[in-house]
């Protein structure tokens, strides 16, 4: 079987390691970076060419390439988001990385875009949106969900029958309880312990997760919309 051939979009340290992990352990083969021309700095990357975004699609078609878009979480995935959708709209059919070395089951549901490294376990009835990280070593316990374009950063444990709104992100070690509902836009910290539903737009600490002042936008300094 020949591999996909995979452009991935960015030349920052998520694309380094997009670019070890499809490389060493999928079969998409990667062919090319891709950044926008304010950020092209250097013609190579990984000594693979790295060309414009703004005109990707002429050089690598969306016929023969599939993309990938490789950007770290700020600003509650925001540039990710548009990024990703940006590429999508250039008619490229969207790439996900799931770890040979996550445990997933049969029946759970992964999107388009996503990234989901080593130790990652979904369980029964799971489902992931389109455009999620999930970092190494999470915990998505049976019937939860994640929405669209969040980020999981690492040994999250996110109890059975959950949901995640879309855009949040939540730090190392913080956990949600069974059936809490966190909503969209919510910035759960390192450590913090989600045991009741959350507010749009929310930055929570603590054990129990308090609701701080400062609003996830504010602290993450999302201007738009
Ligand atoms: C909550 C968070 C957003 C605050 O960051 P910050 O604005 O830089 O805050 P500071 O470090 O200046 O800390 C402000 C105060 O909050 C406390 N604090 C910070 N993070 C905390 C946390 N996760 N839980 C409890 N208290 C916390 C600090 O101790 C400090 O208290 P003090 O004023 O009494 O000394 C940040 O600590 C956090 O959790 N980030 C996520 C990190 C992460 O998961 N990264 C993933 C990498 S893959």
């Amino acid at each position: 079987m020949t591999n996909k051939k995979l452009v991935i979009i960015g030349t920052g340290e998520t694309a380094n390691l997009a670019y070890e992990y499809f490389t060493h352990d999928s079969d998409y083969e990667v062919a090319a970076f891709s950044v926008s021309k304010d950020y092209l700095k250097e013609k190579t990357f990984k000594d693979l060419p790295v060309v414009e975004f703004e005109t990707v699609e002429k050089v690598y078609s969306p016929d023969e390439y599939y993309a990938f878009v490789a950007m770290a979480g700020e600003k509650l995935n925001r540039n990710r988001t548009r990024m990703y959708l940006a590429t999508k709209n250039k008619g490229y059919k969207m790439a996900s990385y799931v770890s040979s070395r996550a445990f997933v089951w049969h029946n759970t549901q992964i999107g388009e875009n996503c990234f989901i490294l080593e130790d990652n376990t979904l369980q029964p009835f799971t489902k992931v949106g389109n455009n999620v990280v999930m970092w190494s070593g999470n915990h998505l316990g049976h019937q939860s969900e994640i929405k669209d374009n969040c980020f999981i950063t690492s040994h999250c444990v996110i109890c059975g029958q959950t949901v995640i709104g879309e855009n949040s992100y939540l730090g190392v070690n913080s956990s949600v309880a069974d059936f809490v509902t966190v909503a969209k836009d919510n910035f759960i910290a390192m450590g913090a312990v989600v045991n009741k539903k959350t507010k749009e737009d929310g930055l929570y600490i603590g054990n129990p997760a308090k609701r701080q002042v400062l609003t996830a936008k504010e602290y993450c300094g999302v201007t738009e919309e």
